[in-house]
C-alpha cells in the first residue's frame, strides 16, 4: 500500500513532467488511417479554466516531431502565451515527408495523413477544452506543404495558416488515379513545372470539400527566391491560389521592403490582412522561421478580442464538429492537377494599382540578389551588379550575369 506522501510526490512529479516535455499520445484519438504519430506540448501556463488556442506544427522531410519541437520557439512561447502545440510525426518510413499526393488526403475527412492530424486537433479540443475557433498551422518545407494542404481541405478546422517554402494545395497530387497513392514526391511540383491560373487553383481547393460554403482561413506564405529544393515558382502559384480562394486581386495592395528581415519583401493583398506573401531575396530552401511575424498574424499572444475563425469571431458561426467517423466515399480519382481546364473564365489582372505602395525607392542600382521588378514593386529596376531576371509577375531579381 502506498503512503499519501508517495502519492503526493508521484502526482507532483507527473504534473511537472507533463508540463515541461513533449508527450506522445498513444491512446486512440480518432480516425488515423495512415498512423501518423501524435505528439503534443501542453504549456506550463495552462490552467483548468483555460480555453487555449492550438498550433499545429508539421515537420519537414527527414524531420520528426521531436526535431520540430526542438527546432523553433513555438513551445517556449506556448509557455508564455498559453497555447497548445501539436507536433504530428510522419508515418512515411522512406523519407518522413508528408502525404500530399493521395485522393484520400486531398479530400475533406477522406483519409491520408491530413485526417490523422485533424483527428489530433479534434481530440485536443475535447480533451483540453481548447478553442475550436483558434486552431492554426505552420511549417517549413514538407511542413509548409502540409500547411497549404490542411488549410485547403479543412477550412472549417483552421482559422489561419503560415507556410514556409511550401507549395499550393493539390500541387503534389499524384497524376491519374491517386486513390491510395500516399506520400508520393512530385518532382514536377518541386521543380516549379506545375502552373495554373488562380481560378484553376481555386477549383482544386474547392473540390476537396465541394459542399463547403463557409469562411476561408487567412494565410501567409514565405519563400526564398533561390530555393533549390522547392522552386520559387511555387510562391507565385500560392499567391494565385489563395488570392483566388479569398476573392482578392492578385495585385498586391501594398509592398514593404526589408520586412520582417533585411532583403525580404512583404506583399499584402486586399485590405483586411487575409493574405500576405513574403519574398525572401537570395534565400535558399533553408529559409529562417519567422515565429514573431507568424505569432502576430495568428494573434497567439493576445488575451482578449483575439483573431479567430470567422474573421475575428464576429463573422460566422463555426460549423459543428463532425462526428469522428471517416467517410468511406473517396471514390473520385480524377487527377487533381489535370482536369479543371474547360469551364474556366480566366480573370487576368491587367491593371496595376500602385497607389498604396510604400516601398522606398532607391536611387542607385540594385545589388546582387536584390529585387529589381515585379508587381507592386517600385524600387530600382536596374542592377548595379548582375542582370535583372524575371521569375514571375511578382518578382524579378538581380542575378549574376552569365
Ligand atoms: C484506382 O485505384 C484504386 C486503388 O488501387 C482502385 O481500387 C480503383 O479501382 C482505381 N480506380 C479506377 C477508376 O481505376
Ligand atoms: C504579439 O507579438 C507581436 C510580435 O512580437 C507584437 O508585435 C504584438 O504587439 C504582440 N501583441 C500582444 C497583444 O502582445
Amino acid at each position: 500500500m502506498k503512503s499519501p506522501i508517495t502519492w503526493a510526490s508521484l502526482l507532483l512529479g507527473l504534473s511537472l513532467t507533463s508540463a515541461a516535455t513533449l508527450q506522445h499520445i498513444t491512446t486512440p484519438f480518432g480516425p488515423n488511417p495512415t498512423s501518423v504519430g501524435f505528439y503534443i506540448y501542453i504549456p506550463t501556463t495552462l490552467t483548468s479554466n483555460s480555453n487555449p488556442p492550438i498550433l499545429v506544427n508539421p515537420h519537414w522531410c527527414h524531420g520528426t516531431a521531436q526535431a520540430a519541437f526542438a527546432g523553433s520557439q513555438w513551445a517556449t512561447w506556448a509557455d508564455k502565451h498559453g497555447y497548445i502545440v501539436i507536433y504530428p510525426d510522419s508515418p512515411n518510413v522512406a523519407d518522413h515527408c508528408w502525404d500530399l499526393s493521395s485522393a484520400e488526403g486531398l479530400t475533406h475527412d477522406g483519409g491520408g495523413d491530413s485526417l490523422g492530424i485533424v483527428s489530433m486537433v479534434r481530440w485536443t479540443i475535447k480533451e483540453y477544452n481548447a478553442d475550436a475557433s483558434r486552431v492554426f498551422v505552420t511549417g517549413v518545407s514538407s511542413g509548409g506543404m502540409m500547411t497549404n494542404h490542411l488549410v485547403g481541405a479543412y477550412p472549417d478546422v483552421f482559422a489561419a495558416g503560415a507556410a514556409f517554402a511550401g507549395v499550393p494545395f493539390g500541387c503534389y497530387a499524384y497524376p491519374g488515379n491517386n486513390s491510395g497513392v500516399y506520400g508520393w514526391w512530385s518532382d514536377d511540383c518541386a521543380k516549379g513545372r506545375i502552373k495554373h491560373t488562380g481560378e484553376e487553383w481555386k477549383g482544386i481547393v474547392e473540390r476537396a470539400y465541394p459542399e463547403y460554403t463557409g469562411w476561408r482561413p487567412k494565410f501567409q506564405t514565405f519563400h526564398g527566391t533561390v530555393d533549390e529544393t522547392v522552386d520559387y515558382v511555387n510562391f507565385g502559384e500560392q499567391v494565385k491560389q489563395w488570392t483566388s480562394i479569398l476573392g482578392l486581386s492578385e495585385t498586391p495592395t501594398r509592398a514593404t521592403a526589408n520586412t520582417p528581415v533585411s532583403g525580404w519583401t512583404k506583399y499584402e493583398y486586399g485590405t483586411e490582412g487575409r493574405f500576405e506573401a513574403f519574398s525572401a531575396a537570395g534565400v535558399s530552401h533553408g529559409i529562417q522561421n519567422q515565429e514573431s511575424t507568424v505569432m502576430s498574424f495568428f494573434q497567439l499572444n493576445c488575451t482578449t478580442g483575439c483573431f479567430s475563425w470567422g474573421q475575428g469571431g464576429q463573422g460566422g458561426s463555426l460549423p459543428s464538429l463532425p462526428s469522428s467517423s471517416t467517410k468511406n466515399s473517396v471514390t473520385s480519382t480524377a487527377g487533381v492537377t489535370s482536369s479543371v481546364k474547360t469551364t474556366l473564365t480566366t480573370t487576368k489582372v491587367t491593371s496595376t494599382t500602385k497607389a498604396a505602395i510604400t516601398t522606398t525607392a532607391a536611387t542607385v542600382g540594385q545589388t546582387l540578389w536584390g529585387q529589381c521588378g515585379g508587381s507592386g514593386y517600385t524600387g530600382p529596376t536596374v542592377c548595379s551588379t548582375g542582370t535583372c531576371t524575371t521569375y514571375n509577375p511578382y518578382y524579378a531579381q538581380c542575378t549574376p550575369s552569365p
